[in-house]
């Protein structure tokens, strides 16, 4: 929600500063692409340089291409998903004050804006965009005009701030520093040689360097040449320990594919067995990635709620069967927006999991302080190393999927469900419900599960196939039944998200009490077909379903188990998937609906890295 970059480095002017930011806007566009804009600052000159343009990244480099800016020593450069004020030019970031002198970008919600403004208008400052930033910016100008350096200004400035935000400025004055500050946004710093950087995420940088530091809640960073100093909230210098970004900027490319989403499917065996590699030490203990939580309190928990958004909720809620079946522990899943508002029964027996790619959505960020303050114990399940919800909860099992880019999760997917199974097995050992021999077993069986995965994508045509033929459907219906109804249900969001178009998950048991009166001949439905070796009788309940909807017409494309024929006899397409344990078939059943939504929507024209209205990273309630 909202990119941003910051880059000091060059001791003479050059096109470093551009360059670098504008790459790093490349990298963060997933975080919102209503608009783009640079700001940069050269010694000698009195006011910064601005460009800034509506609409994606390409439109700013059009414009930069006709009206290049001058080489200087530091730049700051922001992408917009925009809140306050339409994504216009004179919206866009950065928003400059001081005549010039001073230029800022913002991620997040200041919440008291409207107050500020009308202060700052009371002093005959004008202001020309409809955003909150500005007023932040204009507030900043007014400390550094009356002679604070720009790093006490932005401090005296965070205090007076309500809401979550990121902030960065330059003074061109200060030709030699980039200011930040951040409440309940991301922020990380990037330690390069002789230069320094600050963005929303490490992607933005880590073309140049793995070294960064987190910057923690209310914290003021000021990075020169020299290196990143850390301040708290009074001023008072902090030490922080930096981190190494686990994998490099390969990793970030598209690798040969068309796009992200393409490329980060094809990762997705990858993410499954990198998540799974050395988690359980000689004694059967899960090997957490930071905090700790006592296995006494995880011995004596007596419920579990997994919170979480989007894509990341319906994970949860695969990971459910399964936690629910090895450990006998009640699992709940909730949306982290629900579930904070509707006074929810939690306690210190009251195991609380958070499951999040980007680990600073807002809604579970919220909902994981909320359940810390009930006195839970909290476990973080996420993908982006240092992010906060990672650093705020009590312990952290990373799923180690590697930067996804593309806003549509799809490997983030597959490994948060890995670490779910991970987590009730370790919990299933603890408390004695499986014999070490079964937890082999299923350890075994998981390792098994990459392999699966790859021969799923390397079997994709036939959907890619079908998708290409029915570009033109209006809706699409899609049915599951046990661990297949969250599967289900991510094959309609994928759709939605991707194609822009109408697309419905149901519990297949559902169907008949109000869902059957859409169906009319022709309709195209996804039927999600438990294996008939697990248990037949779901097997068989949903074949019923299946000619409940052909009965009426409908068009019934099934994801099967390999070597299950009587799928074939009652669909108009099967996609076959390899047999897998029963609970482990989503990490399966769920790609041919990634591709399908993919393929449907490249043949629709769309860019399927950054669909219309999304943003990746959702850092407002
Ligand atoms: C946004 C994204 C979704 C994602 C959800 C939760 O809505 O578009 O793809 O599933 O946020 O994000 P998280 O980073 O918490 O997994």
């Amino acid at each position: 929600m909202c990119g941003i970059v910051g880059y000091v480095g060059a001791s003479a002017p050059s096109s470093r500063p551009r360059d670098v930011v504008l790459a790093g806007l490349s990298r963060l566009e997933y975080r919102g692409y209503d608009s783009a804009g640079i700001a940069v600052a050269t010694p000698g000159h009195d006011a910064v340089a601005l460009a800034k343009k509506a609409g994606k990244l390409v439109n700013l480099e059009k414009q930069l291409a006709e009206r290049p800016l001058p080489e200087s020593t530091i730049g700051i450069g922001h992408t917009r998903w925009a809140t306050h004020g339409a994504p216009t030019d004179a919206n866009a970031h950065p928003h400059l004050a001081a005549g010039g002198r001073v230029a800022v970008i913002h991620n997040g919600i200041i919440e008291n804006h409207a107050v500020l403004r009308d202060e700052l208008l009371a002093e005959g400052i004008e202001i020309l965009s409809d955003t909150d930033t500005e007023v932040a910016g204009h507030l900043i100008a007014r400390e550094v005009l009356n002679g604070a350096d720009l790093a006490t200004a932005m401090r005296s400035v965070a205090k007076r701030l309500e809401g979550a935000f990121t902030l960065l400025a330059i003074d061109a004055l200060e030709p030699d520093i980039v200011v930040g500050a951040r409440r309940n946004s991301p922020l990380v710093a990037g330690l390069g040689d002789g230069e320094a950087f600050l963005a929303s995420d490490v992607v933005a940088f880590i073309d140049y360097t793995r070294d960064a530091i987190e910057l923690g809640q209310d914290e003021v960073v000021r990075i020169s040449k020299e290196g990143v100093e850390v301040f708290d909230a009074a001023g008072n210098p902090i030490e922080r320990e930096p981190f190494r970004v686990e994998w490099d900027a390969e990793r970030a490319q598209k690798g040969g594919f068309d796009s992200f989403m393409d490329k980060e499917i094809h990762d997705q065996p990858t993410a499954v067995a990198d998540t799974l590699k050395g988690r359980m030490d000689d004694q059967g203990r899960l090997v957490l990635d930071g905090g700790i939580i006592d296995p006494y309190v995880l011995s004596s928990i007596d419920k579990i709620i997994i919170i979480a958004c989007g894509t990341a909720a319906y994970a949860g809620m695969v990971a459910r069967y399964a936690i629910e079946h090895w450990t006998r522990i009640p699992v709940e899943v909730e949306l982290a927006h629900e579930f904070r508002y509707r006074d929810p029964i939690v306690g210190i027996r009251t195991l609380v999991v958070a499951v999040s790619q980007s680990g600073e959505t807002m809604d579970t960020l919220m909902a994981v302080r909320y359940a810390q303050r009930q006195g839970a114990p909290t476990i973080a399940i996420v993908n982006a190393q240092g992010s906060t919800i990672a650093r705020e909860a009590d312990a952290v099992l990373y799923t180690r999927a590697g930067p996804e880019i593309a806003v549509a999760s799809t490997k983030a997917f597959v490994a948060q469900i890995t670490a779910a199974f991970l987590l009730g097995i370790y919990l299933a050992q603890l408390r004695g419900n499986k014999y070490p021999d079964e937890i082999d077993a299923l350890l075994d069986q998981l390792e098994e599960m990459p392999a699966k995965l790859q021969r799923v994508i390397d079997e994709s045509e036939p959907v890619r196939q079908v998708a290409k033929d029915l570009v033109d459907e209006r809706t699409v219906l899609f049915l599951g039944r046990h661990v297949g109804f969250p599967i289900a249900l991510e094959g309609a969001l994928k759709l939605k998200e991707l194609a822009y178009i109408h697309a419905e998950g149901f519990a297949a048991g559902e169907l008949k009490h109000g869902p059957i009166a859409l169906i009319e001949p022709g309709q195209p439905v996804f039927i999600v077909l438990p294996s008939p070796r697990g248990r037949a009788e779901l097997h068989s309940k949903v074949l019923s379903n299946i000619q409940e909807v052909k009965a009426r017409g409908a068009k019934t494309l099934v994801i099967a188990e390999e070597g299950d024929e009587v799928a074939a006899q009652n669909a108009d397409h099967v996609f076959y998937v390899p047999a897998a344990p029963t609970l482990m078939t989503p990490l399966l059943q769920v790609i041919p609906l990634q591709i399908f939504a993919l393929e449907l929507a490249q043949a629709k024209g769309y860019d399927v890295d950054q669909p219309r209205n999304l943003a990746k990273s959702v850092t407002v309630e």
